[in-house]
């Protein structure tokens, strides 16, 4: 296995539209998927796609920490898991907002809307078909992911720029704001 280069915003390969991959269990997808896996833990993050490892692929793996999920009771966590040419359904109209951060844009992060609630349905290398309705973090990492594929950073779907930028200052931000 091997950590992967991470490409970082502004290369063209995070903004085309991904292929889709003709055959997700040859040795090739499962040792991009394992690798992608072990960068992802590396780094430390919960999501990343193909494009952001310069494979321009219809695949992402990610993760949803217990933590992440404890004030969410419709919220479920899930262990490394990947989609390959992965569809996905926004339910509901209702958007919500939530932090935001990408390992492509190191060092920030912003407040993005998202759907509170998704269906998706994608292949592992096995070929087996997963299939679930997720809602809370879990559905954002989705979504998130999901976006990479169509060469869509969080930072194009961000309607409040007041609500953007970097983790050290809004961190200090926001302990100033708990004082
Ligand atoms: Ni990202």
């Amino acid at each position: 296995m091997a950590i992967l280069k991470i490409a970082r915003m502004g290369h063209p390969v995070l903004l085309r539209q991904a292929d889709p991959v003709a055959d997700p269990g040859a040795p090739e997808i499962r040792r991009l998927v394992a690798d992608m896996m072990e960068t992802m833990e590396d780094a430390p993050g919960v999501g990343l796609a193909a494009p952001q490892v310069f494979q321009p692929l219809r695949i992402f793996v990610f993760r949803v920490p217990g933590d992440r999920t404890a004030t969410d009771p419709t919220d479920s966590p899930i262990g490394n898991s990947v989609l390959i040419n992965p569809e996905l359904e926004l339910i509901g109209d209702d958007r919500v907002l939530g932090w935001e951060g990408c390992l492509s844009i190191p060092g920030m992060r912003a407040a993005v809307p998202r759907a509170r609630a998704v269906r998706y349905r994608g292949v592992d290398c096995d070929g087996n078909v997963v299939t679930r309705t997720v809602s809370g973090f879990h559905a954002r990492v989705v979504q998130h992911e999901y976006d990479h594929l169509d060469g869509i950073l969080y930072t194009m779907r961000v309607n409040d720029f007041g609500l953007f930028g970097f983790n050290e200052e809004l961190d200090k931000a926001a302990q100033g704001a708990g004082r």
